[in-house]
C-alpha cells in the first residue's frame, strides 16, 4: 500500500526557498484577508485520534471550508491573478485589495485578459471564480477522465471549459498555445498555471505564495511548532509552498516533512528514489481516484525546495487514501468531524497506516513518529466530488 523513501538527494544552493519568505506569505495572506469570503479556515484537533494511533497531537487543517469552494486551491489562482494585474499597471499588489481589483476604475486601466488554465478541477474552478470575480474571463482544459461534476462547477464560474482526451501535463500544454494564440491574434492571453517550467516561473511562484496563506494561518492555529508535518503532492506546488514556509518559520528546527504522492503519479518520489537530484516524470493516464495528485511532471521551482527539505516521499495506493477519508469522515468520539475528499485525505491516510501496520515499522522510526510526536497535516478538499465522495465513504466502494 506504502512505498517509502528517505530523501538523500544531494543539496542544492536553495535559491528558491525565499520564494515562502515569512514576509512574502504575510503579503498574499493581507490580500486575500481583504475577500468577503475570507474566513480562517478551522484546523481540526483529533487528539483522541493521535491516542489512538500513539502520537501525542494530530491536527489537520480543514480547507473545506475555504471561500465556499471546497478546496485549498483558489489561494494560489486569485493571488496570482492579482499580482499579475499590479505588475502590468504598475503598482504594488498590496495596492490592489478586492474592492479595488473589483471596480471599474481598475478595470478601465487594465482592460480585458482571458486566463488560461489546465486542472483536475480544483486550481481550474479557483481561476474560473477569481476571473469571474473580477470581470475577466477564463478558458479551463481538463484531462481525460475528469468527472461531470468537477466540469459544471468550472462552468458555473463563467468559464469557457472542457474534458480533453489527453492528461494532465498535456492539458498544460494545450492551455499554454490557447494562450499563445489568443496573443497572436491580439487579444490577452495568459497562462495561469500551478506548475513551474524552464522559461515560466514568476506565476507558479505567486500561485505557491497564495497557497501561503493556509500554511500562515496553520502556523497561528497548530499551538507551537509541529514536529513533523505531511503534505500531500501532484505537481508538487502545495508541497514546495508548506515545506518552504515552515522551512523559513522554524529555520533553526525544522519539523519532519513527509511529501505523499498518490502511487499512480509519484513523480517526486520517483525522483528521490533516483537520487541524483534531477527531476523525473510519469507518463500515462495516472488512473487514481486522487485526481487531484494525478499529475506526472514536477514543478521545478519546488522540486529544489523539496529536495533541500523534505525528509520522506511516500507513494501511496488509493486505498491509503480511502481509508483517510473514512476514518476522518467517521471520527472517534469527541473529535472534530472532517469531510476530505480523495486528495485531501491521502496524507492522513499514510500517516494511519504507518501507525497501525506491522509493515511500517522501520518507516515510523525512521520519521520518529511517537507519543512525542504534534503532527500537522493539510485536508486540502472536501467533497469536491460529492457523488464520489458518498460511494468510497458510505458505500464502501474504491470508486
Ligand atoms: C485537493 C488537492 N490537493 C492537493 C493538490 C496537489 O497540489 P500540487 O499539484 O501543487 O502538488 C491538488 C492539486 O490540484 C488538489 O486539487
Amino acid at each position: 500500500m506504502l512505498k517509502w523513501v528517505m530523501n538523500r538527494m544531494p543539496k542544492t544552493g536553495d535559491k528558491n526557498l525565499s520564494v515562502m519568505s515569512v514576509g512574502e506569505v504575510a503579503k498574499a495572506r493581507k490580500f486575500h484577508e481583504s475577500f468577503p469570503q475570507y474566513s480562517v479556515t478551522p484546523m481540526a484537533d483529533l487528539s483522541k485520534m493521535a491516542e489512538y494511533l500513539g502520537l501525542g497531537a494530530v491536527k489537520i487543517k480543514d480547507e473545506s471550508w475555504r471561500f465556499g469552494l471546497n478546496a485549498f486551491k483558489v489561494l494560489g489562482g486569485s493571488y496570482s491573478i492579482a499580482r499579475y494585474i499590479a505588475e502590468e499597471i504598475g503598482v504594488d499588489v498590496s495596492e490592489l485589495p478586492y474592492n479595488v481589483l473589483k471596480s471599474e476604475e481598475l478595470k478601465k486601466k487594465f482592460g480585458s485578459a482571458t486566463f488560461f488554465s489546465a486542472t483536475d478541477g480544483n486550481h481550474g474552478r479557483g481561476v474560473a471564480w477569481a476571473a469571474n470575480q473580477l470581470g475577466q474571463k477564463a478558458v479551463i482544459i481538463m484531462p481525460r477522465g475528469s468527472t461531470q461534476t468537477r466540469l459544471n462547477n468550472i462552468l458555473a464560474e463563467n468559464a469557457k471549459a472542457w474534458i480533453s482526451d489527453v492528461n494532465y501535463d498535456e492539458c498544460v500544454r494545450q492551455a499554454a498555445k490557447l494562450a499563445e494564440e489568443e496573443n497572436s491574434k491580439g487579444g490577452h492571453g495568459v497562462v495561469v498555471q500551478d506548475t513551474a517550467w524552464e522559461g515560466y516561473e514568476k506565476i507558479p511562484a505567486w500561485i505557491m505564495q497564495g497557497y501561503g496563506t493556509m500554511a500562515s494561518e496553520a502556523a497561528e492555529q497548530f499551538g507551537g511548532r509541529p514536529t513533523h508535518i505531511f503534505v500531500q503532492a501532484g505537481v508538487g506546488s502545495l508541497a514546495g509552498a508548506m515545506v518552504g514556509f515552515f522551512s523559513n518559520l522554524y529555520k533553526d528546527n525544522p519539523p519532519v516533512m513527509v511529501v505523499v504522492e498518490a502511487a499512480a503519479a509519484a513523480c517526486l518520489y520517483k525522483g528521490a528514489v533516483a537520487g541524483d537530484g534531477k527531476p523525473r516524470i510519469v507518463e500515462g493516464d495516472m488512473d487514481t481516484i486522487m485526481a487531484g495528485l494525478a499529475c506526472g511532471e514536477p514543478n521545478i521551482t519546488s522540486w529544489d525546495i523539496l529536495k533541500n527539505h523534505v525528509t520522506c516521499f511516500i507513494s501511496a495506493e488509493d486505498p491509503v487514501a480511502a481509508r483517510g477519508m473514512r476514518m476522518l469522515a467517521a471520527p472517534l468520539k469527541g473529535d472534530a468531524q472532517v469531510t476530505s475528499g480523495e486528495s485531501g485525505a491521502a496524507p492522513f491516510g499514510a500517516l494511519a497506516s504507518i501507525m497501525k501496520c506491522d509493515d511500517c515499522q522501520e518507516l515510523r522510526k525512521a520519521l520518529k513518529l511517537d507519543r512525542d510526536s504534534r503532527v500537522l497535516l493539510f485536508s486540502t478538499e472536501g467533497d469536491t466530488d460529492p457523488e464520489r465522495w458518498q460511494n468510497i465513504v458510505w458505500e464502501a466502494k474504491e470508486r
